[in-house]
């Protein structure tokens, strides 16, 4: 699904107005229709029932007037809050507030302390009167926050937020207009306060900020409403955000569906190489993610001391123990690896790996000398931290799988800034290989997966959950994404669909078994969530 940024989304409201002849007044009327419309479907009927509107300085506000006249003619007392002077509106919202004014509909001004008593004084008359709370309405902000919210904005998002606390306001879902005001369009973080809506209607597309950072989780029900711009616009458009969906999964597996004469060397080899003393279980997860993901075989590389452990634990894997007596890799298993790799798809390099600076000295050889894709995680991204002017000096494909604290360190920057504002993280990142010629893919984890290649849109991954965040997971990550590779998929589709697959696993035994499922459960669900995307 295409997304689209504030700047974005002006001018496809600029094309409908100026180049189609669409009076913003039109578009903004079918905004608020139409989220009426939704508010009946999600709320029931609004009858005998009176609606606080929360009106903004902006055409957000426009929007907010139009949906209360709608409720109005189904029966419902809107009443508008009114946070800036009507006389500075913009010309579509000065309309709309004069129509609402000769309807005969209350507008209250809400600033002063006195204004913010009457807010709750109306309130009750109207529960008093045995009316109920239909909906508040958040039509503050929408697309064109620009800054930080204080003052008396500040105090009403936190009071609607503080419903049941509070008691200044009453009991009732919130609907936000375009943005749950406070979020960032863009980044999804909060602007100093934000809205926690049950229910937002997003004009024409997505947006970024309602997919990523806190606006994902404050958003609610995120409902996608036709305003009338035409669609060829929209075409027109370069989109620079876009998320993974299920509708490209399902496209994706039918690339490298199976055929009735196919054999395990059909679906690639995939070479490991990952674990340490005390690590092993990056390993294990890796292998048994990849052999789920369906990869018809995978080899892992280990030292010889703990070769028995895998023996023991991954029956179907082939295992290659190095020579020598170290518990961890060196650059002198540099050949062996080389050699090992030859007739393999792709290689993981990183998982449970050992920080230390022996191993750190093959990951880097390895990442300059090795043309075989290579997919880096883990302490392979933490050795490439440590002589980031190698990170050029890729021999092959890449893909880099890095949490946030890996991908501060490899942009020598702090986790806090990286959080701050993801999507600019992952361009940082993707602008060091502009000059570089082999194909390279990062993928950013977080509550929003980051998926960017060289070309195309970022990708937001909007599969998975918070029961996620437990060790291992990134290993089984990197199995399947690598394993999609090995079975024919091009670097950047694998890593879209892994992560796609990665999450719906996670979606998957959160809904049935609660909080508190494991990494290797997760490996075990892939078949299953495969098999749905197939059917
Ligand atoms: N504190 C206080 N004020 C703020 C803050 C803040 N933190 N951040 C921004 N503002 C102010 C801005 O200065 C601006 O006010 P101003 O016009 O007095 O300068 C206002 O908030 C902008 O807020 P929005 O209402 O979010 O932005 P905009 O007026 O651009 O409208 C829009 C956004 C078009 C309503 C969009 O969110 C939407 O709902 N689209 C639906 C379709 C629609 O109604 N289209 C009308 C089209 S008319 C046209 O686009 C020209």
């Amino acid at each position: 699904m295409k997304l689209f940024t504030t700047e974005q989304m002006r001018k496809i409201d600029h094309q409908a107005i100026n180049d189609y002849g669409i009076p913003g007044a039109v578009l903004m009327e079918n905004a608020g229709r139409e989220t009426v419309g939704l508010m009946q479907q999600a709320l029931g009927t609004c009858a005998n029932s009176f609606i606080p509107i929360f009106i903004g300085p902006g055409n957000n506000g426009g929007d907010g007037f139009v949906v209360g006249r709608h409720l109005y003619q189904l029966g419902g007392r809107p009443i508008f809050f009114l946070l800036s002077d009507p006389e500075k509106y913009t010309p579509d919202s000065k309309l709309n507030f004069h129509i609402a004014e000769k309807t005969g509909l209350p507008t209250y001004p809400l600033k002063s302390d006195s204004d913010f008593r009457q807010l709750t004084t109306i309130c009750q008359q109207e529960l008093g009167a045995g009316r109920r709370c239909y909906a508040l309405v958040d039509a503050l902000f929408g697309i064109g926050l620009d800054r930080e919210i204080g003052d008396h904005y500040a105090r009403i998002i936190n009071l609607i937020n503080a419903q049941q606390r509070d008691r200044a306001l009453p009991q009732a879902p919130v609907i936000s207009c375009d943005m749950p005001s406070g979020i960032h369009t863009e980044t999804g973080a909060i602007m100093g306060v934000a809205i926690g809506a049950d229910h937002t209607a997003s004009y024409s597309f997505a947006k970024p900020g309602q997919m990523q950072g806190a606006g994902a989780s404050l958003v609610g029900d995120l409902h996608i409403l036709d305003i009338g711009a035409p669609r060829q616009i929209a075409a027109k458009i370069a989109n620079t955000f876009a998320t993974t969906g299920r509708e490209d999964a399902c496209k994706t597996l039918k690339t490298i569906r199976r055929g009735p004469l196919s054999h395990k060397g059909s679906h690639g080899h995939l070479l490991i190489v990952a674990g340490s003393l005390g690590m092993t279980g990056a390993a294990i997860l890796a292998s048994e993610a990849s052999l789920a993901m369906g990869t018809g075989l995978t080899s892992l590389v280990t030292t010889k001391s703990l070769n028995p452990i895998f023996e023991m634990r991954l029956a179907e894997v082939i295992t290659i123990p190095l020579s020598g007596e170290d518990n961890f890799f060196t650059v002198s298993h540099f050949e062996r690896i080389c050699q090992a790799a030859m007739g393999k798809k792709i290689t993981i390099i990183g998982p449970g790996m050992g920080n230390n600076r022996t191993s750190f000295d093959l990951v880097k050889k390895l990442y300059q000398n090795l043309k075989l894709p290579m997919l880096i995680d883990a302490d392979g991204l933490n050795a490439l931290a440590t002589e980031r002017g190698l990170l050029t000096k890729a021999a092959g494909p890449r893909i880099f799988t890095p949490h946030p604290g890996e991908m501060a360190r490899l942009l020598d920057i702090s986790t806090e800034e990286v959080e701050a504002d993801r999507a600019a993280a992952v361009e940082k990142f993707m602008h060091i290989f502009s000059e570089v010629k082999v194909d390279i893919v990062l993928l950013l984890k977080g509550a929003a997966t980051l998926i960017r290649g060289k070309r195309g849109p970022l990708f937001i991954n909007c599969t998975g959950n918070s029961g996620m965040a437990t060790g291992g997971m990134g290993d089984v990550l990197a199995g399947m994404i690598a394993g999609l590779i090995a079975q024919g998929l091009d670097p950047m589709d694998a890593t879209k669909l892994g992560a796609y697959l990665h999450g719906m696993a996670g979606d998957k035994l959160r809904e049935t078994r609660g909080i508190g499922f494991t990494a290797s459960e997760l490996a075990k669900t892939i078949p299953l969530c495969r098999k749905e995307l197939e059917e």
